[in-house]
């Protein structure tokens, strides 16, 4: 254990994260945590961030221009996601502040829930819980609760970055699929080939595919990338997964093409404005709906936490941060 005095960093913690990992980082830095999990106003969230030298992050706590003129001792923020739509990195390079991220340790585990969404949305998992719970399940009827097939049909796949391609593994060698994706950039020909996957623009994906999933980062080009024209290519059989972000799927223009029959099935783990969720999504009962947790198994969400304070750690001790966002600031 380091002794703490005056000149030890100060580390804002601003939810609750692991005893374990808490415990790393008190070992070096003075750390004022939110264990309590009380929630803060953006207001809240600068007045808690000030005075501090680095702040590890949830991937939702604003980190812009105008925070960074309000806090002029950060240094440093750490999220424990890969997603990093919450920090505006060009802002934050201008201050001198490092962003890091906390990427690869949650691929699998998020490809898994992937898959997880995918078969409960086609199969119609979660309706048939609903209905067997509600005592509804009289006999064996031949078309009750009848899904469709997950297995030999075509996956179209939008954002193939690391997560998008463990799905892609998934898929053409654990369920016979055929894969398509869209990418800004195409990855090279033996990639594509040890993966199964065969790149298309987004309309033959959207045409042509059984089943479509959403892995793209959130950003204003990504914003509403799936709104009530792409849902009009669609399949009228077609499931729609989105494990990316919410804001990636205009969720008002989704939840009408559910209602009118527009696709068959929607299987979503990211909403606009979440935690809220759009009222009509509530109702449609072919929509399979869950609370952000694609990475969400205890494992790896210890490897992420651990992740953002290796990141903390390196930093404060003169080291390379393992994943900068802006790694120039260390230079
Ligand atoms: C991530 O790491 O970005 C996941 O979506 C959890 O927020």
């Amino acid at each position: 254990m380091q002794k703490l005095d005056a000149t030890t960093p100060r580390i804002l913690v601003s939810q609750p994260v692991f005893d374990d990992v808490l415990a790393r980082l008190r070992q070096r830095f003075t750390v004022t945590d939110n264990q309590a999990g009380t929630p803060w106003s953006s207001e809240t969230w600068v007045q808690q961030l000030q005075g501090h030298d680095g702040a590890f992050t949830f991937g939702v706590e604003r980190i812009d221009a105008a925070v960074l003129a309000q806090c002029p001792q950060l240094r440093i923020c750490a999220n424990m996601t890969v997603g990093y739509n919450n920090f505006d990195v060009d802002a934050m390079t201008a201050a001198g502040v490092l962003a890091t991220n906390a990427p690869d340790v949650l691929t699998e585990t998020t490809a898994d829930f992937g898959f997880a969404l995918l078969l409960a949305t086609a199969r119609r998992v979660c309706e048939g819980e609903r209905f067997l719970r509600a005592g509804q399940w009289q006999r064996w009827r031949y078309d009750m609760l009848a899904g469709s097939d997950v297995h030999g049909t075509t996956l179209g796949i939008i954002g193939m970055g690391r997560i998008g391609q463990a799905i892609a593994r998934r898929a053409a060698f654990g369920f016979g699929m055929q894969v398509l994706y869209h990418n800004r950039s195409r990855l090279p020909a033996d990639t594509e080939a040890a993966l199964g996957a065969r790149w298309v623009d987004k309309a033959t994906l959207l045409a042509q595919s059984d089943h479509v999933m959403l892995v793209v980062p959130y950003s204003p080009q990504t914003h509403h990338l799936i709104g009530a024209a792409e849902l009009a290519q669609m399949k009228p059989s077609a499931t729609l997964v989105n494990i990316a972000r919410g804001g990636v799927v205009d969720d008002a223009a989704l939840a009408q093409a559910l209602v009118d029959g527009r696709i068959a099935a929607a299987g979503l783990d990211v909403f606009e404005g979440e935690p809220a969720v759009h009222p009509a999504l509530l109702q449609a009962p072919n929509a399979v709906l869950t609370p952000h947790i694609a990475s969400a198994s205890l494992p790896t969400r210890r490897a992420m936490a651990n992740l953002a304070a290796d990141n903390l750690i390196a930093f404060f001790s003169g080291q390379r941060a393992p994943t900068a966002l802006n790694p120039q600031i260390q230079a």
